[in-house]
């Protein structure tokens, strides 16, 4: 083997204001797998993470369950790190971006760009909550849609029409935290010039650290023009004050990859590691992040320009994962698919089930990965514990019943049969895995080994070991030694091959086996001559379907329950959004008003995506008489094949209104925040299309 590399790794730092949930986990249990094949290579591999501690979400999040930010995170921070070790992820460090190591950092780069010249400070105007006295992020201010008028809508995004436009365009705009109307007000704001990162940044893009898809959407990006990066936020807010103005603080997103930085640097302190051999420039060390697609921009832009301009070394590679859907769509605590890591593992799966079925998922691009409940349900049934832990079930009683434990390796049979041409086999395939593992090629990882672990099933169903056992001669005797002798052997490599990803099913293997932890050498010996097993007990059960059921029962919410907690992943997540407030009431209204509003029950007749829109589902709807087309931002929550037949409520006197993808004529009603959590109108049965409502 090649001398140890040094490698650091890093998963992107959960934010400290909600749960892991199996989204998540993709990440963490991707970057697990790959950490652990190399440390079993022999590198010189380390892994640290933390939690993400800052910004105005955290602190209103805080300030709602009435405690201090710092205890806030203290807990999430335990509740964090739990889940990841239910699950199996072990982190070299895992830490905190509220830290005196990150405070460090980030002052000393802050300093090091502002010698540079490349901070800028200017007076910029926002949005002021007065009663609140804060500034408002622009996903904590809502109004009413410029272009539809549509009501409710964020601040930088109509979730009906789609159109995007900065809060200053909202009609009648409400901060999202006190409800009161914001006003206009001027402050000092700090800026990392990017636009003259540029050519850098071009240069870098080309070196081979991202991957094809990331450097094309990069490319999109210094098309569009790199504006400058607003890193400063005024107080109130949870974060880094930054060093030479009081008031002001760092920009959570400015701190939040020098967590990566403060993370290594304790664990340097801690084992009395070198921090500058792998931070700094031309740094032998090799760093790695692994991170989702939607946080792309401040990976592979800003940090790589903060890092290469204040004289550190930059990632060897970044690499972007897809995002996870649940049985095709995105995850909605209304459909219980916003699965909690807690959950799974309160409601009792085994955590190595999900880790072999992601690992059958994943590949190194940045595709979204889908978790088909039933998918998950019968390959971890049908190949993992039905193809490989089969094998040693099926051989291991008799290893103990007739030979003491004892496993000898002859090759031959009595009649001369040579046995070994399989255990070749899978010993030759070990470099063609290993490059799978290499480049997060998991699905094709799995796929090879559960070819090899085909060819042993047929190998023992063609030698029936079970059937040899009956026979009582000496002769017969000697063969059943053989073949179970080999058919271990055989197990112990397949053991190999998915110890990254069943790191426990391996532990308890070695157990069986009596043998040391195994490495990826170890694929190239065998156990030795007269080697002694331990009994065999039944390494993992299979997967129950109402454990499933009963799981996503769980996660179940009403919308009630929904209110107030983070949404799930958001393309604008970033924007400080985190959290779904009640709506304050609209002003009152005659009754007068009210009756110029035709509401009708509605059959919805057809429903079909429209090509080109994100949003939007066409609908046709039955008025008992007459249809409507109508087209309804409601995608996000609903497939149309689910829609057809059921009954709603429209508005039928709304204007007609001329819209990219047609003519839409009214408007269905629906409750909720958006996103995957949308909730449209039902009538009880018994309701007519057509039926006036009142
Ligand atoms: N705090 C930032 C990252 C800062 S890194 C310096 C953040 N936090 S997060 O909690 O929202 O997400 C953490 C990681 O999990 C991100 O890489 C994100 O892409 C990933 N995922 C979150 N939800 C996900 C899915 N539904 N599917 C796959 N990955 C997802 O972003
Ligand atoms: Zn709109």
């Amino acid at each position: 083997m090649t001398s140890p590399r040094k490698i650091l790794v890093t998963s992107a730092l959960p934010y400290a204001n909600g749960p892991i949930h199996l989204g998540h986990l993709v990440e963490y249990i991707q970057t697990d797998i790959w950490v652990r094949f190399q440390k079993m290579r022999g590198h010189d591999c380390r892994y640290v993470c933390a939690d993400d501690t800052h910004g105005t979400p955290i602190m209103l999040r805080a300030e709602k369950e009435g405690i201090s930010p710092e205890e806030l995170i203290a807990r999430v921070h335990g509740e964090h790190l739990r889940d990841f070790t239910g699950f199996h992820i072990e982190f070299d460090n895992y830490y905190s971006t509220h830290s005196e190591e990150t405070r460090a950092h980030a002052a000393d780069i802050y300093g090091r760009l502002k010698d540079r010249g490349l901070i800028e400070s200017r007076a910029i105007e926002q949005y002021f909550d007065p009663v609140k006295e804060m500034f408002l992020p622009d996903r904590f201010i809502k109004g009413e849609c410029p272009k539809c008028h549509a009501k409710d809508q964020y601040g930088d995004s109509c979730e009906v029409c789609g159109t995007t436009y900065s809060p200053t365009d909202l009609i009648n705009p409400y901060s999202v935290v006190s409800g009161a109307a914001p006003v206009r007000r001027e402050s000092v704001h700090y800026f990392f010039k990017l636009g003259e990162c540029a050519e850098f940044l071009k240069d870098w893009t080309r070196s081979g650290a991202l991957q094809t898809e990331a450097a094309n959407k990069l490319n999109e990006w210094f098309e569009a023009g790199l504006s400058d990066w607003d890193i400063s936020r005024d107080a109130p807010y949870f974060g880094f004050e930054i060093p030479d103005a009081p008031g002001k603080y760092f920009y959570v997103w400015l701190d939040a990859p020098i967590g990566y930085m403060g993370s290594f640097q304790n664990l340097c302190d801690r084992l009395g590691l070198d921090f500058a051999e792998y931070w700094k420039k031309d740094s032998e060390a090799e760093l790695y992040h692994f991170i989702g697609k939607d946080i792309l921009y401040f990976h592979a832009l800003f940090w790589p320009a903060m890092l290469e301009h204040s004289g550190f070394r930059t990632p060897t590679r970044i690499f972007a994962h897809g995002f996870l859907t649940v049985n095709g769509e995105k995850m909605s605590k209304s459909r219980g698919t916003f699965i909690t890591a807690q959950s799974y593992l309160e409601q009792g799966l085994n955590p190595e089930w999900l880790r072999y079925y992601y690992a059958c998922k994943l590949n190194g691009t940045m595709e979204d990965i889908d978790l088909s409940l039933e998918d998950f349900v019968a390959r971890v049934n049908s190949d993992l514990v039905g193809k490989y832990i089969n094998i040693a079930s099926r051989t291991a009683g008799f290893v103990t019943k007739f030979f003491d434990g004892r496993l000898d390796v002859p090759m031959q049979l009595a009649d001369g049969e040579a046995l070994d041409f399989l255990i070749d086999r899978l010993r030759d395939s070990a470099e063609e895995i290993s490059g799978y593992y290499d480049s997060r090629d998991y699905n094709k990882a799995i796929r090879k080994i559960m070819e090899l672990a085909d060819e042993v099933n047929i190998f023992v169903n063609e030698k029936k070991p079970w059937e040899i056992a009956k026979r009582d001669d000496s002769y017969s005797r000697g063969d059943l030694r053989v073949v179970c002798a080999i058919t271990l052997n055989l197990f112990r490599l397949l053991t190999i091959y998915l110890k990254p990803i069943l790191p426990r099913l391996a532990e308890a293997v070695e157990g069986f086996l009596k043998i040391p932890s195994l490495t990826w050498q170890d694929a190239q010996t065998l156990l030795p001559q007269g080697h002694t097993i331990n009994d065999y007990r039944h390494l993992m059960t299979r997967i129950d379907p109402k454990q499933v059921d009963a799981l996503v029962e769980a996660n179940r919410q009403s919308l009630q329950a929904t209110a107030g907690q983070p949404e799930p992943h958001s393309q604008v997540r970033h924007a400080e959004h985190q959290q779904h407030q009640v709506q304050p009431i609209a002003e009152t209204i005659s009754i007068d008003d009210f009756a110029k509003v035709d509401l009708r029950i509605a059959r919805i007749a057809n429903a079909e995506h429209v090509e080109g829109a994100d949003k939007l589902l066409k609908l046709t709807l039955d008025l008992g008489g007459e249809t409507r087309t109508v087209f309804a931002g409601i995608k996000s929550a609903y497939a149309p094949e689910t829609l057809i037949g059921r009954l709603t409520v429209m508005v039928a006197n709304l204007a007609p209104r001329k819209m990219k993808f047609g003519l839409s004529e009214g408007m269905v009603l629906a409750a909720g925040p958006g996103g995957g959590d949308i909730f449209l109108l039902s009538p009880d049965e018994g309701a007519q299309p057509g039926m006036k409502v009142k």
